[in-house]
């Protein structure tokens, strides 16, 4: 067991975390806790190599190299950053870790369940977040989103370039495994006013304290 308390934020793109993710810095903060914040791929200087290679949208990837790369990426992230920071007591909040790579690299790439489960267990054997939100929108609103952010100068991704079917099968995979994982994964439904969104997350969080 260790002193501090991992968070993770899940979601299809375009379901609003980054906003929700600031605000429980805030939260926590608040309440005298050491808070770190991280995100997936990415959080350690090699993962971060890793996240612009994944992310560049003018070269395909294959399913697997895909998946080998995630988790590659949050090995280093793993041992660099959430261990050693959860060890000295602090709370740490991730944007996206393993659920995002069972519901991308399962439900929307379509890799077997099994494979990704020995990859879960070889990079951090049992080790689980403390808790987990999952916002849900459906794949129409995370796009809607998506295309009202930076006034459309942004440049879209390589999963962001995806089609809606592709969504709609990673949305029912972090559903399903929400529904699964019902003690740590808590279904936000992220197309609620973002007050009530609050106060459920803060409820949850107490929980935790
Ligand atoms: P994200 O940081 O949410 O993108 P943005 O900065 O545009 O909001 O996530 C990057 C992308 O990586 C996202 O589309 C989901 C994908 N991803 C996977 O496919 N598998 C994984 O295991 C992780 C962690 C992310």
């Amino acid at each position: 067991m260790l002193p501090g308390k991992f968070i993770t934020l899940e979601g299809i793109d375009g379901a609003g975390k980054s906003t929700h993710l600031s605000w429980l810095e805030t939260l926590l903060s608040g309440m005298g806790k050491k808070v770190q914040l991280t995100h997936e791929p990415g959080g350690t200087n090699l993962g971060e190599e890793l996240r612009k290679i994944l992310l560049d949208s003018s070269q395909a990837i294959h399913p697997e190299t895909e998946a080998l790369l995630m988790f590659a990426a949050r090995k280093e992230h793993l041992d660099k950053l959430i261990l050693p920071s959860l060890a000295k007591g602090n709370w740490v909040i991730s944007d996206r870790f393993t659920d995002a790579s069972f519901a991308y690299q399962g439900g929307g790439r379509g890799i077997h369940e099994d494979r990704l489960k020995d990859l879960e267990y070889w990079v951090q054997n049992t080790f689980q977040p403390d808790l987990t939100f999952y916002f849900d929108v459906t794949s129409e609103l995370g796009r809607k989103r998506i295309n009202a952010r930076g006034n459309g100068v942004e440049v879209v991704d390589r999963f962001e370039k995806e089609k809606d079917e592709f969504f709609n099968r990673v949305r029912e995979s972090y559903l399903k495994r929400a529904r699964r994982f019902s003690n740590r994964i808590h279904i936000i439904d992220a197309s609620e006013p973002v007050e009530d969104i609050r106060l459920r997350l803060k409820n949850i969080v107490l929980t935790i304290c």
